[in-house]
């Protein structure tokens, strides 16, 4: 994978990889790119399971997100065990996810890299009683709406995280 040597690689991570994480993946690429101008990002997602590899989002996932400006351009992959050294910022949707991360990294060096996005919404936010991306698959359209809900309000307190990290 050519990630790009001098980019702030984040990967977002959720069960299948055609909801959640691809959502969060335009959402940040749209939302960081402005907050952290002038900064190269290379933004990608996978999944915890590899049952989906290779499809696009979910159609739903697609539509909800196109509502609201997000052209969703994903395309299916199970978590590699290589991503853990290439990425600076592996964020996880829910705990499930979360654990099952911190079961594959294969190196203790890299376990600070995986965090969940939840942790970076704002206490005054509507959202902040999110502690997790609520997985909508089995659900309705409601569910689509309160991920991009979540979503978004998780970015800016990322954003400013990666800022105060100060890599480059
Ligand atoms: P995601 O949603 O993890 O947000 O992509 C799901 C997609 C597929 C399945 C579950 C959740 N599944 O069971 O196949």
């Amino acid at each position: 994978m050519n990630t790009g040597n001098l980019s702030i690689k984040i990967l977002f991570v959720c069960l299948g990889n055609i909801c959640r994480s691809p959502a969060a993946e335009e959402i940040a690429r749209v939302k960081l790119s402005q907050m952290l101008e002038g900064q190269s990002l290379f933004i990608d997602s996978a999944g915890i399971i590899n049952f989906h590899e290779g499809k696009s989002a979910d159609a739903r996932m697609i539509h909800h997100a196109r509502e609201r400006g997000y052209h969703l351009k994903s395309v299916s992959r199970p978590v590699q065990i290589d991503d853990f050294e290439q990425f600076d910022f592996i964020l996880a949707m829910d705990n499930r996810n979360f654990l099952d991360l911190i079961e594959l990294c294969p190196r203790e060096e890299y376990r600070a890299k995986i965090m969940k996005l939840c942790s970076f919404i704002s206490s005054d936010s509507d959202f902040s009683k999110y502690s997790e991306v609520p997985d909508p698959y089995y659900g309705g359209s409601e569910g689509f709406e309160l991920v991009i809900d979540i979503l978004e309000s998780s970015m800016s307190g990322l954003g400013q995280f990666i800022q105060k990290k100060g890599l480059s």
